[in-house]
């Protein structure tokens, strides 16, 4: 079942990021991937900037959860992240299928470029990565990320969408 994360679900949201995270070590530079991945007050910080978590809640128990957020005029989905142990049985594609549709405006997501299996799961669902130059265009103006993360970023956007 999916359903809006609670306030009192911060801990849980927090503790299922860095859990999921931890497919990034050895994969994307030593220097992104600190330990936690997600501090707490920057994912308190993140909630501030507007993202709103959904979930994906089996037995009650959160075990996927994934953020969207309105910037200007487009939707990013932002923190896409299923618990390891639960990985692979198609609750990141329910969860990004019901995010998508919660939203008219284009979709864009940002990844880490090394993470295959993140670019490979959001081309299964219709999305392209974007040039360089584009990527780097998006990266500023929507996300406002350090030069360092665009580097080692990708964007997707939904295909056969253009962006402004
Ligand atoms: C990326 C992520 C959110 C996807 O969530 P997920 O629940 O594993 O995604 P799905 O199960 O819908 O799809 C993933 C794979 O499982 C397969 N799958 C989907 N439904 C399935 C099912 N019922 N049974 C078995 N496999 C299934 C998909 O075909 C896909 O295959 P692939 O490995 O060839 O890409 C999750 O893997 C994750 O948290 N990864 C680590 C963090 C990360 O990379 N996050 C993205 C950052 S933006």
């Amino acid at each position: 079942m999916i359903r809006l994360c609670r306030e009192d679900e911060f801990d849980i949201i927090c503790e299922i990021i860095n859990d999921a995270a931890t497919a990034y070590r050895g994969v994307i530079p030593d220097e992104l991937c600190h330990d936690p991945y997600m501090p707490r007050e920057e994912l308190r910080q993140q909630l501030e900037s507007g993202i709103t978590f959904w979930g994906w809640v089996e037995r009650d128990e959160l075990v996927g959860v994934m953020g969207i957020q309105p910037v200007q005029d487009v939707t990013l989905i932002r923190h896409a992240y299923v618990r390891t142990a639960h990985r692979g049985r198609g609750i990141g594609g329910e969860l990004l299928s019901f995010l998508r549709r919660q939203t008219d405006r284009r979709v864009l997501i940002g990844t880490w470029a090394d993470a295959d299996w993140a670019v490979r799961f959001y081309e299964q669902h219709g999305f392209r990565r974007v040039g360089t130059g584009e990527k780097e265009r998006l990266l500023h103006k929507y996300w406002g990320v350090p030069q360092r993360q665009v580097e080692n970023s990708v964007v997707l956007a939904e295909a056969g969408t253009n962006v402004k």
